[in-house]
């Protein structure tokens, strides 16, 4: 008899040969699923996520296109939810990447699904990149909250090519600039389009307000602070006037800067058990830095783009 996860792998083999797909390179792809693109090495540990998982009303979904702010969303939101229970000085994120403390569904689910679904944490606080249209039903029907981060979409452009070359420095290969351009323009990059992506949790947000957060990274690099206050009302774990005279927003704000996270010794020479170095989740961590990697006219198209795609939504760039 075949298990679960066989039968699955099976079927999925036979769906994954019939999808369309572009090439990053030898053995990573990108395949269209349901109208946004699929990384080939998640492919069937996201389909088991879309069709297994539980959400419970205490949740927190941490959710975005990769590389928006995903690891400082982890480490801010964890680190709000879990104040009373570790302070500063004993945060576990001084020894473990936040990847390992918030786990990443679409890859980690399958791989995890007892410990996952057997965890008493209220709120337990999980991420995914999944557009909203293919969210797991609970997800969307329970009352968890969702906390969506963006980013100007060229700078995540040049962030997600960087983390590619980084993550595959072994290819003899090259993946061009261009190329990644060109599939952000036709909406192939891993879990784009991406006006899709930010257009479905936009207007979802402006519906559901108490539920879904709709966060932009330069925001929060513009002010962070009001930002970490804003996070812990929506969470349900705001700050209490002592609190704040104290300083704590502050604190939290600090601790979980982008110089702060870099600097740790976890993060300079740590390795998440996929083997991936946890320092390259921390590049640069600037507003702009698109500028240095694409033409002019490179960057007029795709803001254009983005920009016809977005209008008449009010979600600007
Ligand atoms: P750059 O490549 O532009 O530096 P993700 O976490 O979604 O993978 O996104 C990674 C991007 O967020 C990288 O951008 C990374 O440097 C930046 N980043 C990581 N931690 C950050 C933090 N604490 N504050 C601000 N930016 C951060």
């Amino acid at each position: 008899f075949l298990s679960g996860v066989e039968v699955l792998s099976n079927e999925i083999e036979e769906l994954v040969s019939t999808l369309p797909r572009e090439k990053l390179w030898d053995g990573l792809y990108s395949y269209q699923y349901q109208g946004f693109s699929v990384p080939s090495t998640v492919f069937h540990s996201m389909i088991f996520f879309q069709r297994h998982f539980q959400a419970r009303d205490t949740d927190v979904i941490l959710v975005s296109i990769p590389k928006s702010g995903t690891t400082w969303l982890k480490a801010l939101i964890f680190t709000i939810v879990n104040r009373s229970r570790y302070s500063l000085a004993e945060s576990p994120f001084l020894t473990s990447n936040p990847h390992e403390l918030v786990p990443f569904l679409d890859k980690d689910y399958m791989k995890n699904q007892s410990s996952i679904d057997q965890d008493l944490s209220s709120p337990r606080i999980l991420a995914t990149h999944v557009p909203y249209a293919s969210l797991p039903h609970s997800t969307v029907s329970c009352n968890c909250r969702i906390v969506y981060i963006c980013r100007n979409p060229l700078d995540q452009l040049i962030s997600f090519w960087h983390f590619m070359l980084a993550l595959n420095q072994e290819k003899t290969e090259f993946f061009p600039i261009e190329k990644a351009f060109e599939m952000a323009c036709q909406g192939v990059l891993f879990y784009g389009p991406f006006w899709e992506h930010t257009l479905g949790y936009w207007k979802a947000s402006l519906e559901e307000s108490n539920k879904i957060l709709f966060l932009k990274y330069e925001d929060l690099k513009e002010d962070i602070n009001f930002h970490v206050k804003k996070l812990a009302e929506f969470l349900g774990f705001p700050f209490s006037v002592e609190e704040e005279r104290q300083g704590v927003i502050e604190e939290i704000s600090k601790f979980c800067s982008f110089d702060n996270l870099k600097n740790m010794e976890v993060n300079k020479s740590g390795k998440l058990p996929v083997g991936h170095q946890n320092s390259i989740y921390f590049r640069t961590g600037k507003v702009g830095d698109s500028i240095n990697y694409l033409t002019s006219s490179m960057s007029e198209r795709l803001e254009k783009l983005v920009e016809d795609k977005l209008s008449g939504s009010g979600l600007t760039f």
